[in-house]
């Protein structure tokens, strides 16, 4: 998922804890190692597969989906959005903060939803598209971390709400498939244009 608004990047590049990753946060140049899959691209309607065993290479895909994510700026990313069909996501709400490690999720489920709430909302493979979606306003998500073991993950506000997103893309569903009627006529223009960039 995209920033609602940007924010100012931290002038140090701020270190996160060793337990996810021992690469610090990259700075956001605009370039990781995956492209990142435009509205367009068939990839995006695909349904994930479920990772039966977390090796080294998911571990890899893992770092290279934050540091793609980190680069772009955005605060969730899936791995159909880097074009890999496996239901793998990454997840950071506090980026700016030094403090903060981010979500790695294999293989998350939603467990429990609760309650609604209609916010802006944007994604990676949506460049300049934001739109109001209704989503719950808590989320109970059920996964595994990178070292295999089970966790789970309750969120609330900007958590839950890219929790229930980036779930969303591991199912082939995206956020304008949330929005009906007039609002969606409105975005027809510029997903027309998208769509034709990601098809050059
Ligand atoms: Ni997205």
């Amino acid at each position: 998922m995209a920033r609602r608004r940007r924010r100012k990047w931290t002038a140090s590049p701020p270190q996160i804890s060793a337990a996810q990753t021992a690469e610090p946060k990259p700075t956001p140049n605009g370039v990781g190692p995956f492209q990142i899959r435009l509205y367009g691209n068939p990839v995006l309607h695909q349904k994930a597969l479920p990772i039966p065993e977390i090796t080294a290479v998911e571990r890899k895909l893992a770092e290279d989906m934050l540091a793609t994510m980190y680069a772009a700026n955005g605060v969730g990313l899936a791995a159909p959005q880097v074009g890999v069909l496996k239901r793998l996501l990454v997840i950071d709400v506090n980026r700016d903060d030094p403090a903060s490690s981010p979500l790695v999720l294999f293989n998350p489920e939603i467990q429990h939803l609760e309650g609604e709430v209609v916010e802006e909302e944007g994604c990676l493979s949506f460049p300049d598209i934001i739109a109001d979606v209704k989503r719950a306003a808590k989320a109970v998500v059920i996964a595994q971390n990178i070292d295999g073991e089970s966790i789970r993950v309750e969120g609330e506000a900007l958590l839950a709400r890219v929790l229930q997103h980036e779930i969303d893309h591991l199912n082939g569903i995206l956020f304008i498939d949330h929005i009906s009627g007039l609002k969606r006529q409105l975005l027809q223009g510029k997903l027309r244009k998208l769509k034709q960039k990601s098809q050059q």
